[in-house]
């Protein structure tokens, strides 16, 4: 038996940037789903999960497989495209644990998928780019499960490293490994909230992308995505285009600038300058692209009034899950507490709140 591990993520700055072919920065957290595996006689999967204390079985030569709503949906659906993609697999009995909290944005989706990918390539002896698999995990997460995420979660579960944040250019795939000083910590609160809806009104943000490429496109010959856009171009055309759209894309450029920059003060150790950009980007999320909800802005808020707190934003896709902040050694305590008791007292929720470090990507367990 082998185990394999990978990663849940958080992301630090540039949000919903990543299916516009822009840049995003999240580093691996030290929260993980873990994979045993097996080998089978026979050309099926053995799914158990510890945590859902459930067993499934398919068969790999069924060419009917679907998606049903289900934890074994990513699994499958990762076993799914790497057949599709021409990879031959062994059959293999799967044990599944995930301490990524579900549904709180921290990407668990990611982790099974990841895990799951690592361990079925190295029960069937097979060798994959490690670029390839997160394309492919990606791809089980947009033609299986049926959601149209972009390649940022499953590339950190798999690149990402202990105490650095990963800045990605989302089109090439090249990417720079970013120190996070000692210094701070990254804490996340759980707003505890997941709105209902999440899933379309992403979607929906994806089309309206697509609707002010398609539109500015006429003009510009080389944008085929938003990442081709300047804000200059899209000032000069915003007459043209509904509201909604303007700011749909407005978001994504500034937000695209905002990871660039911010990539420089981390590397200058300029903590200030990043926590600024954080809170711009918080507010570009709630304003321009509206995917903040209430809870997210007072847990924003919340965190900005404590002393040693760099910077404060949702972090995710959005419409509840987490924030992110980065908050000075030595704050860590009061942060909790302050933050803890006022969103408790105003939304009668108790929030989690988790101090977390940035985590190597996955790997075998041994
Ligand atoms: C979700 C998706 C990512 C990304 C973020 C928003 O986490 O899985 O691909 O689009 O939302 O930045």
């Amino acid at each position: 038996m082998r185990t394999f591990r990978a990663p849940g993520r958080v992301n630090l700055i540039g949000e919903h940037t990543d299916y516009n072919e822009g840049f995003v920065m999240p580093a691996a957290l030290d929260f993980s789903t873990w994979v045993k595996v097996s080998p089978l006689e026979e050309r099926k999967l053995q799914i158990f999960s510890e945590n859902f204390d459930e067993e499934i079985e398919v068969d790999l030569d069924d060419q009917n497989l679907a998606a049903r709503g289900h934890w074994s949906d990513y699994p499958v659906g990762v076993a799914v495209v790497v057949e599709r993609a021409g990879y031959r697999l062994r059959g293999a009995r799967l044990q599944i644990r995930g301490e990524v909290p579900i549904g709180s944005g921290l990407s668990s989706s990611a982790a099974i998928e990841v895990a799951t990918a690592c361990a079925l390539v190295a029960n069937s002896e097979l060798k994959i780019d490690p670029r390839e698999l997160a394309l492919l995990c990606q791809r089980a997460e947009n033609e299986f499960v049926g959601a149209r995420v972009g390649i940022m979660d499953q590339f950190v579960s798999l690149f990402g490293q202990a105490q650095k944040a990963l800045l990605l250019d989302c089109r090439s795939l090249e990417f720079r490994l970013l120190p996070l000083p000692d210094n701070v910590r990254l804490i996340i609160c759980n707003t505890m909230v997941k709105h209902a809806l999440a899933s379309s009104a992403y979607n929906e943000r994806r089309a309206q992308c697509e609707a002010g490429v398609k539109h500015l496109a006429q003009y510009y010959a080389n944008v085929t995505a938003l990442r081709d856009v300047t804000i200059e171009q899209l000032e000069d055309h915003r007459a043209e285009l509904p509201d909604v759209v303007y700011r749909r894309c407005r978001h994504v450029i500034t937000e695209n600038e905002r990871v660039l920059k911010a990539g420089d003060a981390l590397e200058k150790g300029d903590l200030e300058r990043f926590g600024e950009l954080m809170g711009e980007s918080h507010r570009s999320l709630r304003d321009d692209y509206e995917v903040s909800c209430r809870e997210l802005d007072l847990m924003v808020g919340l965190a900005q009034k404590v002393e040693g707190v760099y910077g404060a934003r949702m972090t995710g896709g959005g419409f509840g899950g987490c924030t992110v902040n980065l908050v000075a050694d030595g704050h860590v305590e009061e942060f909790k507490e302050r933050v803890s008791d006022e969103y408790q007292r105003i939304t009668n929720l108790k929030p989690e709140i988790y101090i977390c470090t940035a985590a190597n990507g996955a790997e075998e367990v041994f």
